[in-house]
Protein backbone atom coordinates (compact mmCIF):
# COMPACT_ATOMS: atom_id res chain seq x y z
CA UNK A 1 0.00 0.00 0.00
CA UNK A 2 0.64 3.87 -0.61
CA UNK A 3 3.12 5.35 2.22
CA UNK A 4 0.68 6.72 4.49
CA UNK A 5 2.56 10.27 4.98
CA UNK A 6 1.73 10.44 1.01
CA UNK A 7 -1.86 8.97 1.28
CA UNK A 8 -2.58 11.71 3.99
CA UNK A 9 -1.37 14.85 2.12
CA UNK A 10 -2.96 13.28 -1.30
CA UNK A 11 -6.28 13.45 0.78
CA UNK A 12 -5.98 16.70 2.39
CA UNK A 13 -5.28 18.35 -0.81
CA UNK A 14 -8.19 16.94 -2.07
CA UNK A 15 -10.27 18.09 1.25
CA UNK A 16 -8.65 21.88 0.69
CA UNK A 17 -6.70 20.73 4.16
CA UNK A 18 -3.37 22.48 5.45
CA UNK A 19 -1.76 20.27 7.33
CA UNK A 20 1.03 22.49 8.40
CA UNK A 21 2.37 21.76 11.82
CA UNK A 22 -0.26 19.42 12.44
CA UNK A 23 1.41 16.41 10.09
CA UNK A 24 3.15 14.27 12.66
CA UNK A 25 0.07 14.58 15.59
CA UNK A 26 -2.08 13.35 12.82
CA UNK A 27 -0.24 10.89 11.56
CA UNK A 28 0.12 9.48 15.08
CA UNK A 29 -3.24 8.86 15.52
CA UNK A 30 -3.71 7.41 11.99
CA UNK A 31 -1.02 5.00 12.73
CA UNK A 32 -2.40 3.95 16.40
CA UNK A 33 -5.64 3.04 14.48
CA UNK A 34 -4.05 1.20 11.50
CA UNK A 35 -1.98 -1.43 13.83
CA UNK A 36 -2.80 -4.73 13.91
CA UNK A 37 -2.25 -5.69 17.51
CA UNK A 38 -2.56 -10.03 16.87
CA UNK A 39 -1.96 -10.62 12.94
CA UNK A 40 -2.49 -14.69 13.58
CA UNK A 41 -5.29 -16.51 13.30
CA UNK A 42 -6.61 -19.20 15.53
CA UNK A 43 -8.84 -20.41 18.03
CA UNK A 44 -8.93 -18.79 21.70
CA UNK A 45 -9.93 -19.49 25.20
CA UNK A 46 -11.90 -16.17 25.99
CA UNK A 47 -12.15 -15.34 30.05
CA UNK A 48 -15.37 -17.64 30.52
CA UNK A 49 -14.30 -20.11 29.31
CA UNK A 50 -16.32 -20.07 25.87
CA UNK A 51 -13.98 -19.78 22.75
CA UNK A 52 -13.51 -17.45 19.64
CA UNK A 53 -11.12 -16.98 16.74
CA UNK A 54 -8.92 -14.24 15.84
CA UNK A 55 -9.19 -12.39 12.33
CA UNK A 56 -5.63 -11.75 11.17
CA UNK A 57 -7.02 -8.95 9.05
CA UNK A 58 -8.21 -7.01 11.86
CA UNK A 59 -5.64 -8.18 14.05
CA UNK A 60 -8.76 -8.78 16.63
CA UNK A 61 -10.60 -10.98 18.19
CA UNK A 62 -14.37 -12.08 17.24
CA UNK A 63 -15.63 -11.43 20.76
CA UNK A 64 -14.21 -9.51 24.11
CA UNK A 65 -10.94 -12.19 25.49
CA UNK A 66 -11.34 -10.40 28.98
CA UNK A 67 -15.43 -10.36 28.91
CA UNK A 68 -15.77 -13.90 27.26
CA UNK A 69 -17.23 -15.10 23.99
CA UNK A 70 -21.06 -16.20 25.47
CA UNK A 71 -20.92 -13.42 28.27
CA UNK A 72 -20.47 -10.95 25.08
CA UNK A 73 -23.61 -12.05 23.11
CA UNK A 74 -25.49 -12.65 26.50
CA UNK A 75 -24.71 -9.26 27.90
CA UNK A 76 -23.59 -7.15 26.05
CA UNK A 77 -26.07 -7.91 23.04
CA UNK A 78 -28.92 -10.04 24.01
CA UNK A 79 -29.99 -8.60 27.64
CA UNK A 80 -29.59 -4.50 26.12
CA UNK A 81 -31.66 -5.58 23.07
CA UNK A 82 -34.56 -5.30 25.14
CA UNK A 83 -36.03 -8.75 23.21
CA UNK A 84 -36.74 -10.68 26.41
CA UNK A 85 -39.28 -8.22 27.64
CA UNK A 86 -40.98 -8.34 23.67
CA UNK A 87 -40.68 -11.97 23.61
CA UNK A 88 -43.73 -13.14 25.63
CA UNK A 89 -46.24 -11.22 23.84
CA UNK A 90 -45.28 -11.72 20.28
CA UNK A 91 -45.89 -14.48 17.48
CA UNK A 92 -42.51 -13.37 15.42
CA UNK A 93 -39.30 -11.24 15.81
CA UNK A 94 -36.74 -10.51 13.33
CA UNK A 95 -33.39 -9.64 13.73
CA UNK A 96 -30.74 -7.89 11.94
CA UNK A 97 -27.32 -9.37 12.21
CA UNK A 98 -25.06 -7.13 11.04
CA UNK A 99 -21.39 -8.91 11.18
CA UNK A 100 -22.90 -12.59 11.97
CA UNK A 101 -19.10 -13.87 11.99
CA UNK A 102 -19.61 -17.01 14.29
CA UNK A 103 -23.34 -17.00 14.80
CA UNK A 104 -23.04 -16.05 18.47
CA UNK A 105 -25.39 -13.09 19.00
CA UNK A 106 -28.16 -14.88 16.81
CA UNK A 107 -27.33 -18.82 18.52
CA UNK A 108 -27.56 -17.07 22.40
CA UNK A 109 -30.94 -14.66 20.81
CA UNK A 110 -32.95 -17.73 19.49
CA UNK A 111 -32.31 -19.50 22.59
CA UNK A 112 -33.36 -16.88 24.83
CA UNK A 113 -36.59 -16.41 22.82
CA UNK A 114 -37.45 -19.66 22.48
CA UNK A 115 -37.10 -19.70 26.20
CA UNK A 116 -39.79 -17.18 27.11
CA UNK A 117 -41.95 -17.97 24.09
CA UNK A 118 -41.74 -21.30 23.01
CA UNK A 119 -43.84 -20.77 19.99
CA UNK A 120 -42.69 -17.25 18.94
CA UNK A 121 -41.05 -17.46 15.07
CA UNK A 122 -37.60 -15.87 14.73
CA UNK A 123 -36.78 -14.81 11.34
CA UNK A 124 -32.85 -13.29 10.86
CA UNK A 125 -31.58 -11.63 8.26
CA UNK A 126 -27.27 -12.23 8.75
CA UNK A 127 -25.06 -9.95 6.86
CA UNK A 128 -21.43 -10.82 6.58
CA UNK A 129 -18.45 -11.19 3.99
CA UNK A 130 -16.62 -13.95 5.21
CA UNK A 131 -17.66 -16.77 7.76
CA UNK A 132 -15.44 -18.42 8.55
CA UNK A 133 -14.17 -22.11 9.22
CA UNK A 134 -13.76 -23.79 12.10
CA UNK A 135 -16.13 -22.69 14.40
CA UNK A 136 -15.92 -23.77 17.99
CA UNK A 137 -19.44 -24.39 19.59
CA UNK A 138 -21.10 -22.81 22.14
CA UNK A 139 -21.00 -24.00 25.20
CA UNK A 140 -24.32 -25.37 26.87
CA UNK A 141 -26.98 -24.97 26.77
CA UNK A 142 -26.33 -22.78 23.34
CA UNK A 143 -24.76 -25.93 21.49
CA UNK A 144 -27.95 -27.50 20.04
CA UNK A 145 -29.32 -24.37 18.73
CA UNK A 146 -25.95 -22.72 17.56
CA UNK A 147 -25.10 -25.99 15.48
CA UNK A 148 -28.71 -26.04 14.02
CA UNK A 149 -28.32 -22.59 13.06
CA UNK A 150 -24.87 -22.80 11.39
CA UNK A 151 -26.20 -26.19 9.43
CA UNK A 152 -28.95 -23.64 8.41
CA UNK A 153 -26.29 -21.57 6.48
CA UNK A 154 -26.54 -19.83 3.89
CA UNK A 155 -30.79 -19.93 3.68
CA UNK A 156 -32.63 -22.40 5.61
CA UNK A 157 -35.83 -23.12 8.17
CA UNK A 158 -36.24 -25.00 10.94
CA UNK A 159 -38.67 -25.59 13.87
CA UNK A 160 -39.92 -21.65 13.49
CA UNK A 161 -36.38 -20.24 12.95
CA UNK A 162 -35.53 -18.99 9.70
CA UNK A 163 -31.90 -18.09 8.63
CA UNK A 164 -30.83 -16.08 5.41
CA UNK A 165 -27.54 -14.83 5.05
CA UNK A 166 -26.44 -12.30 2.81
CA UNK A 167 -22.58 -12.78 1.97
CA UNK A 168 -20.19 -10.25 1.18
CA UNK A 169 -19.32 -6.74 1.66
CA UNK A 170 -22.25 -4.87 3.68
CA UNK A 171 -22.23 -1.86 1.89
CA UNK A 172 -23.62 -3.73 -0.74
CA UNK A 173 -25.25 -6.55 0.56
CA UNK A 174 -27.52 -4.32 2.89
CA UNK A 175 -29.06 -2.67 -0.22
CA UNK A 176 -30.48 -6.08 -1.33
CA UNK A 177 -32.36 -7.37 1.35
CA UNK A 178 -36.20 -6.37 0.39
CA UNK A 179 -39.23 -6.58 2.65
CA UNK A 180 -37.53 -6.86 6.24
CA UNK A 181 -38.35 -4.46 9.07
CA UNK A 182 -36.12 -5.62 12.34
CA UNK A 183 -37.00 -5.32 15.79
CA UNK A 184 -33.49 -5.13 16.86
CA UNK A 185 -30.03 -4.63 14.82
CA UNK A 186 -26.91 -6.86 16.45
CA UNK A 187 -24.25 -4.16 14.82
CA UNK A 188 -21.21 -6.32 15.55
CA UNK A 189 -18.27 -5.67 12.90
CA UNK A 190 -14.65 -5.13 14.24
CA UNK A 191 -13.80 -2.17 16.20
CA UNK A 192 -15.00 1.59 14.48
CA UNK A 193 -11.41 2.60 13.54
CA UNK A 194 -9.93 -1.24 12.57
CA UNK A 195 -13.07 -1.61 10.54
CA UNK A 196 -14.56 1.74 9.58
CA UNK A 197 -16.27 0.97 6.22
CA UNK A 198 -18.91 -0.63 8.79
CA UNK A 199 -19.85 2.11 10.65
CA UNK A 200 -19.95 5.41 8.72
CA UNK A 201 -22.47 7.89 9.03
CA UNK A 202 -23.81 6.51 5.16
CA UNK A 203 -23.56 2.28 6.30
CA UNK A 204 -25.48 3.23 9.54
CA UNK A 205 -28.25 4.98 7.40
CA UNK A 206 -28.80 1.61 5.09
CA UNK A 207 -29.13 0.20 8.76
CA UNK A 208 -31.73 2.84 9.75
CA UNK A 209 -34.24 1.51 6.56
CA UNK A 210 -34.25 -2.02 7.65
CA UNK A 211 -35.40 -0.89 11.42
CA UNK A 212 -38.68 -0.81 12.63
CA UNK A 213 -39.37 3.03 14.52
CA UNK A 214 -39.85 1.14 17.70
CA UNK A 215 -36.82 -1.06 17.15
CA UNK A 216 -33.62 -1.32 18.97
CA UNK A 217 -30.23 -1.09 17.73
CA UNK A 218 -27.32 -2.66 20.12
CA UNK A 219 -23.55 -2.07 19.62
CA UNK A 220 -20.90 -3.30 22.03
CA UNK A 221 -19.29 -0.10 21.27
CA UNK A 222 -19.72 3.71 22.78
CA UNK A 223 -16.86 5.20 20.36
CA UNK A 224 -17.75 9.19 19.85
CA UNK A 225 -17.99 8.47 15.97
CA UNK A 226 -20.11 5.90 15.67
CA UNK A 227 -22.82 7.82 18.57
CA UNK A 228 -22.42 10.90 16.74
CA UNK A 229 -23.12 9.40 13.13
CA UNK A 230 -26.34 7.88 15.09
CA UNK A 231 -27.12 10.99 16.42
CA UNK A 232 -27.15 12.71 13.29
CA UNK A 233 -29.22 10.13 12.06
CA UNK A 234 -31.95 10.95 14.61
CA UNK A 235 -31.81 8.14 16.88
CA UNK A 236 -32.17 8.44 20.62
CA UNK A 237 -29.42 7.23 22.42
CA UNK A 238 -28.45 5.09 25.47
CA UNK A 239 -25.86 3.37 27.06
CA UNK A 240 -25.38 -0.11 28.20
CA UNK A 241 -23.41 -1.68 31.20
CA UNK A 242 -19.86 -2.23 30.85
CA UNK A 243 -18.62 -6.04 30.74
CA UNK A 244 -15.01 -6.99 31.00
CA UNK A 245 -13.62 -3.24 30.10
CA UNK A 246 -14.42 -0.11 31.34
CA UNK A 247 -16.60 1.47 28.67
CA UNK A 248 -20.14 -0.04 28.08
CA UNK A 249 -21.90 0.01 24.38
CA UNK A 250 -24.49 1.45 23.14
CA UNK A 251 -28.38 1.82 22.42
CA UNK A 252 -30.13 3.17 20.08
CA UNK A 253 -33.84 3.85 18.64
CA UNK A 254 -35.50 6.24 16.75
CA UNK A 255 -39.50 5.81 18.92
CA UNK A 256 -38.77 2.56 20.85
CA UNK A 257 -37.06 2.93 24.73
CA UNK A 258 -33.83 3.11 25.48
CA UNK A 259 -32.70 4.59 28.29
CA UNK A 260 -30.40 7.86 28.27
CA UNK A 261 -26.32 8.70 28.25
CA UNK A 262 -24.64 9.92 31.36
CA UNK A 263 -24.31 13.45 31.40
CA UNK A 264 -20.56 13.32 30.69
CA UNK A 265 -21.15 11.04 27.42
CA UNK A 266 -23.94 13.79 26.62
CA UNK A 267 -20.88 16.16 27.23
CA UNK A 268 -18.70 13.94 24.79
CA UNK A 269 -21.11 13.87 22.29
CA UNK A 270 -22.08 17.16 21.55
CA UNK A 271 -18.18 18.85 22.27
CA UNK A 272 -15.34 16.76 21.42
CA UNK A 273 -13.53 17.55 18.37
CA UNK A 274 -13.53 13.73 17.73
CA UNK A 275 -17.44 13.51 17.95
CA UNK A 276 -17.83 13.76 14.18
CA UNK A 277 -19.11 10.64 11.96
CA UNK A 278 -16.95 8.17 9.78
CA UNK A 279 -18.04 9.53 6.16
CA UNK A 280 -18.00 7.31 3.19
CA UNK A 281 -20.47 8.93 0.67
CA UNK A 282 -20.44 6.62 -2.14
CA UNK A 283 -20.05 3.54 -0.06
CA UNK A 284 -16.78 2.80 -1.43
CA UNK A 285 -13.74 4.14 -0.19
CA UNK A 286 -10.99 2.34 1.08
CA UNK A 287 -10.75 2.12 4.89
CA UNK A 288 -7.35 3.79 5.29
CA UNK A 289 -9.01 6.85 3.04
CA UNK A 290 -12.38 6.86 5.39
CA UNK A 291 -9.89 6.73 8.80
CA UNK A 292 -7.60 9.69 6.92
CA UNK A 293 -10.86 11.69 5.82
CA UNK A 294 -11.97 11.22 9.94
CA UNK A 295 -8.70 12.49 10.84
CA UNK A 296 -9.15 15.43 9.19
CA UNK A 297 -12.58 16.47 9.56
CA UNK A 298 -11.37 16.28 13.65
CA UNK A 299 -8.37 18.64 12.64
CA UNK A 300 -10.69 21.18 11.39
CA UNK A 301 -12.96 20.88 14.99
CA UNK A 302 -10.06 21.37 16.46
CA UNK A 303 -8.81 24.21 14.63
CA UNK A 304 -11.97 25.94 14.83
CA UNK A 305 -12.09 25.00 18.88
CA UNK A 306 -9.44 26.92 19.84
CA UNK A 307 -9.69 29.91 17.51
CA UNK A 308 -12.46 30.31 19.56
CA UNK A 309 -10.79 30.30 22.78
CA UNK A 310 -8.33 32.48 21.43
CA UNK A 311 -10.98 35.26 20.65
CA UNK A 312 -12.64 34.56 23.80
CA UNK A 313 -9.41 35.07 25.48
CA UNK A 314 -8.83 38.62 23.56
CA UNK A 315 -12.49 39.34 24.55
CA UNK A 316 -11.97 38.87 28.33
CA UNK A 317 -8.15 40.69 27.98
CA UNK A 318 -9.80 43.86 26.51
CA UNK A 319 -12.69 44.50 28.66
C1 LIG B 1 -16.64 -9.17 15.65
S1 LIG B 1 -17.01 -10.26 14.33
C2 LIG B 1 -18.70 -10.70 14.62
C3 LIG B 1 -18.97 -11.70 15.72
C4 LIG B 1 -20.39 -12.23 15.62
N1 LIG B 1 -21.39 -11.22 15.76
C5 LIG B 1 -20.67 -13.39 16.55
O1 LIG B 1 -21.57 -13.29 17.37
O2 LIG B 1 -20.00 -14.42 16.45
C6 LIG B 1 -17.16 -9.12 12.98
C7 LIG B 1 -17.70 -9.70 11.70
O3 LIG B 1 -17.97 -8.62 10.81
C8 LIG B 1 -17.68 -9.04 9.50
N2 LIG B 1 -17.42 -7.87 8.64
C9 LIG B 1 -16.49 -6.92 8.82
N3 LIG B 1 -16.53 -6.00 7.82
C10 LIG B 1 -17.52 -6.39 6.99
C11 LIG B 1 -18.06 -5.87 5.79
N4 LIG B 1 -17.56 -4.76 5.24
N5 LIG B 1 -19.09 -6.53 5.22
C12 LIG B 1 -19.59 -7.66 5.78
N6 LIG B 1 -19.12 -8.20 6.91
C13 LIG B 1 -18.10 -7.59 7.52
C14 LIG B 1 -16.45 -9.91 9.65
O4 LIG B 1 -16.32 -10.79 8.54
C15 LIG B 1 -16.73 -10.62 10.98
O5 LIG B 1 -17.31 -11.88 10.78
Amino acid sequence: MQDLRERLSERALLKGVELGKDEERVLRDLRRWLRRDIPCKGTVRTEDGSYTLIDPEHGEPYHSLTAGALTESLEKFFKPSGLSEIAPFRERIAILDVGFGLGYNTAVAVYELRKLNRKVRVEVIALDKNVPENIPDLPEPYTAVHRKIMGLLPEGESDGVSVKLYEGDMRKTLKAVRNFRADVIFHDPFSPYRNPEAWSLELLGLVKKLLREDGVWVSYTSSLPVRRALYELGFKLGSTPSVGRKRGGTVASIKGCVGELTTKERLKLLNSPYSVPLRDPGLDLHPTDILIDYRLSVLLRERAVSSERRRELSQIRSS
